[in-house]
């Protein structure tokens, strides 16, 4: 369905470019996937929704018992408008950060969420405004990958959660405020190898198996997202049931442990939207410099859509696959690199990690063709930007059946003014 180059023109028609296509089917199998993952007892998933928090989105997570890791006091208010449960019986909605931002503390207080506490300081906030429940508690194990260094999420270079030597000063800090420790969680990242992502989560239930003598009140423990998607190859199929057994070796080892069943839990973000989504862009120039002192000549086609949109590749030299709608797979390539709109030499879609220009080969474009950049669902629109006051693109969601929904629309000048004031302060 994505690839279809009617459908994708008919929507550019429709909606302008660039826009935001979403494969429902994609994201159900996805959803249908970990959910077979979880098919066991005391497994349970969650969507880490800052990957893409579209209201769409959420609600099929709801619809599938897929509950929600959310790292703002919005998020858990998004989530909560598109119908999960408040409160912690059980807890849907879990807040997971290093810090009480904004409204944080009020929303996850207001409304019965359980707070993943990612920093002792978090601890004195809660007990500053009364509170007395249940906290998890967000571990740095001291090990972890993320799929750059830029996302290290676990060892001593990593700002999250509370050193895995610290946990008896805040076991300390909690109890004497009154407060359960019912979870303990880490996220260490995906790794770009699933055999490491394998690796790490098994030495996490280890540690966690160690650890959970000093937490008597304990429920669950969460072994994070981290399963990786393979942007290069994207029909690529992961060794999910290796992980399922995983989980459940995982959740005996914690259960035996604490003497009792625990609740083990997962939270990936990437895999279940990054392939369900395509950037859709237009030609609308294709430029040339040659080679002098300074280097070699580049064939530039230049888009309309920029790292406003998409930033993962001008972020961490992300790469996602780029095609030109509706040329044929045999003719002919070049090398071409693809960069957007914005008043910054950066806004260059074909980069490597280190910043290079990385020419793409691909049919050369004509001005008026649509380039579809692939496996953009996760971290693509949820990190787009009012940057050069370029509103944000429209999302769009279509059906098996070809039906099509705007869910979200090209924003405007007035949503990008909306919050400038001239109020005395
Ligand atoms: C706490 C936490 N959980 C889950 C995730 C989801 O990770 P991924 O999208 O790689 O599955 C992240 C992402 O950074 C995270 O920080």
């Amino acid at each position: 369905m994505s690839s279809d180059p009617a459908i994708l023109r008919s929507i550019a028609t429709a909606v302008g470019t660039p826009y935001w296509f979403y494969d429902a089917a994609v994201i159900r199998q996805r959803i249908a996937n970990i959910r077979e993952l979880t098919n066991a007892e005391g497994l349970q998933a969650r969507f880490a929704m800052k990957a893409c928090p579209a209201t769409r989105i959420l609600q099929e997570m709801a619809a599938n018992n897929i509950w929600i890791d959310a790292v703002s006091g919005n998020e858990v208010l998004r989530a909560l408008r598109a119908g999960h449960a408040k409160g912690q019986e059980p807890p849907v909605v879990c807040y997971t950060a290093d810090v009480f931002r904004d409204n944080a503390l009020q929303v996850v207080l207001e409304n019965g969420i359980l707070p993943n506490i990612g920093s002792p300081g978090m601890i004195r906030d809660l007990a500053e405004a009364g509170y007395k429940g249940r906290i998890s508690i967000r571990v740095n194990p001291g090990f972890g990958h993320g799929h750059v260094n830029a996302c290290d999420t676990g060892g001593p270079s990593s700002k999250h959660g509370i050193w895995f030597k610290d946990l008896d000063k805040t076991v300390a800090l909690a109890t004497k405020h009154g407060m359960k420790i019912s979870m303990l969680h880490a996220h260490i990242g995906s790794g770009p190898q699933f055999q490491e992502l394998l690796d790490n989560l098994d030495k996490l239930a280890g540690l966690y198996a160690e650890l959970i003598p000093m937490f008597p009140d304990i429920e669950a423990v969460s072994l994070g997202g981290g399963i990786p998607h393979n942007y290069r190859v994207p029909t690529a199929t992961q060794p999910l049931d290796k992980l399922r057994e995983l989980f459940i070796r995982a959740r005996q080892r914690v259960s035996a442990a604490a003497s009792r069943p625990l609740r083990l839990e997962i939270e990936p973000g990437r895999y279940y939207v990054a392939p369900a989504c395509t950037l859709v862009t237009s030609v609308t120039d294709v430029k040339q410099t040659t080679a002098n002192e300074k280097g070699d000549g580049a064939t530039f086609a230049m888009v309309d859509a920029g790292f406003v949109d998409l930033v993962r590749p001008a972020m961490y030299g992300s790469w996602h696959g780029i095609s030109v709608v509706g040329k044929p797979e045999d003719v002919p390539t070049e090398p071409i690199v693809v960069a957007g709109p914005l008043c910054e030499s950066g806004d260059v879609f074909t980069r490597d990690e280190t910043e290079l220009l990385q020419p793409r080969p691909l049919p050369r474009p004509e001005v008026g063709d649509l380039l579809a950049i692939r496996d953009a669902g996760a971290y693509g629109y949820a990190m787009s930007s009012n940057y050069n006051s370029i509103g944000r693109a429209p999302q769009v969601w279509v059906e098996p059946d070809g039906s099509r929904t705007l869910i979200s629309r090209r924003e405007t000048l007035e949503d990008i003014l909306k919050a400038e004031t001239e109020q005395a302060i």
